[in-house]
């Protein structure tokens, strides 16, 4: 392929990924020899590109926003254990949903402070859960918020902070499946209920602390969080002339979008996106008046997805009066946002990733469905069965979402650090498929009465 081709698709691939001789390699690691030693469909995740992203973070809130800031880790873009300790070792905050989700930060010791939990639907189990190890949570609406007031009246110390979430009535630019911000969006509280739970609040003697919102995800343009933050701030002037109530932590959510494709290149850096939250946020507390809240950030997708590399093996390739097929060994069971959002991806062949082009291939997995395509019309060298591609910027949402279709294993995740590979979830066995089903009842065993 063109070389210009080439160095934009290995620049979606984590910062330190690069051919030696005919083979990619990240963190000083042959993919040929990952995807062997492991077996595919392989997940990695780079450890030195997590960090570069948080620091990426670190360094613009504190350049952007005068007053502090911190980064919470959305983790429902992929979390298990080794995450959940590399969040824990950085001192991020970590955004649980659910009492799932919270049970692996507290695997991981995640303290309880730097534990939030989000949901638009918590059950009770969620709502105990949370009271029982969470720092703060988030409630969505007002009967939430109930429940909450009679479980601080029962007596459960210490209690969680309370954060209340605003739907600003505004959502980013993203596909519709993942807008959240809208005034009939399912999340959130129109701004006269969020001044409703500020009183249920103070009547039930809860800590509330901050106010939050997420318009949605995987946008690129942030200019639609300057309207919803200063529709946020007019209201907490408004609640603050009427309560004297001000937040500690102001959290716009995550939501930054990644390029996934070559076509989106080049993108613009967290920074754009960051600066102008800080700015606003910032200028429009000292037009009002109002002291500078805490910034907190939760990104998600934008510290993990580059971080990871999906690799699988090509098992045939399928000529077609119109396409040719590249049949993978994964797809939908490991990455459904292709089928759900129309996500497009690249990939690189793992051995000589810069052959000259030999046309479009189409690349889908072996599930039964026809939507089961990762990559349409890609421009791919020709690649032999038995060959291994790297598809980069899979480290969100893919695995998070991932399913067992068709008795689909889930895939092993090897973490990448320094030249050393390490397994951090194994691949699912054909055991673990039936591990939680029983036998229907003997239908001979009421025979013999
Ligand atoms: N905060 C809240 C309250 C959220 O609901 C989300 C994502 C985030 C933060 C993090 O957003 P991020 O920075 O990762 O974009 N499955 C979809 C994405 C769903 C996002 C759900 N909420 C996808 O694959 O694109």
């Amino acid at each position: 392929m063109s070389r210009t081709l080439f160095s934009k698709r290995l620049e979606l691939f984590p910062i330190a990924a690069e051919v030696r001789g005919e083979t990619l390699f990240i963190s000083g690691l042959s993919l040929n020899d990952l995807a062997q030693e492991f077996g595919t469909p392989l997940y990695v995740y780079d450890q030195a590109t997590l960090d570069r992203n948080l620091q990426d973070y670190r360094a613009a809130l504190s350049a952007a926003y005068p007053g502090k800031s911190g980064v919470t880790y959305a983790g429902k873009a992929f979390l298990c254990l080794a995450i959940a300790q590399w969040a824990r070792e950085r001192d991020l905050w970590l955004d649980c949903t659910g009492a799932g989700e919270l049970s692996i930060a507290q695997a991981a010791g995640i303290k309880r402070d730097n534990v939030l939990v989000h949901g638009v639907n918590k059950s009770q189990a969620d709502l105990q859960a949370a009271v029982a190890a969470a720092g703060t949570i988030v409630v969505d609406h007002l009967a939430e918020l109930e429940k909450l007031s009679m479980m601080k009246r029962s007596g459960s110390h210490p209690f969680p902070q309370i954060w209340l979430r605003l739907r600003p009535g505004l959502a980013v630019e993203t596909h519709s499946y993942t807008q959240t911000g809208q005034s009939d969006s399912k999340f959130g509280m129109s701004p006269d209920e969020i001044e409703r739970a500020v009183q249920l609040c103070r009547a039930a003697n809860l800590e509330l602390s901050g106010l939050h919102f997420h318009q949605g995800s995987h946008f690129h343009d942030p200019a639609p969080l300057e309207p919803a933050i200063e529709t946020a701030l007019d209201l907490l002037d408004r609640l603050n002339r009427q309560t004297g109530w001000f937040p500690k932590m102001f959290c716009p959510g995550g939501g930054w979008g990644v390029p996934y494709h070559e076509d989106e290149l080049p993108h613009p850096p967290v920074s754009d996106y960051i600066g102008l939250v800080g700015r606003v946020l910032a200028q429009g507390c000292r037009r009002r008046g109002l002291p500078l809240p805490d910034l907190q950030l939760e990104p998600g997708r934008s510290l993990v997805a580059r971080a990871g590399v999906a690799l699988y093996r090509v098992e045939s390739v399928k000529q077609t009066d119109q396409r040719r097929w590249l049949l993978l060994d994964g797809g939908l069971a490991d990455n459904p946002r292709p089928a759900l959002y129309g996500a497009r991806y690249t990939c690189l062949p793992v051995s000589a990733p810069e052959r000259a082009n030999e046309g479009p291939a189409w690349l889908a997995g072996p599930f039964c469905e026809s939507g089961d395509v990762l990559i349409e019309r890609l421009p791919m060298p020709a690649v032999q069965a038995g060959e291994y591609v790297a598809v980069p910027v899979s480290g969100a949402y893919q695995l998070s979402m991932g399913s067992n279709y068709n008795g689909a294993r889930r895939p092993a995740v090897v973490w990448l650090n320094q030249g050393r590979s390490t397994l951090i979830q194994r691949r699912e066995t054909l055991d673990d498929l039936i591990r939680r089903d029983l036998p229907l009842p003997d239908p001979h065993s009421g025979d013999a009465q």
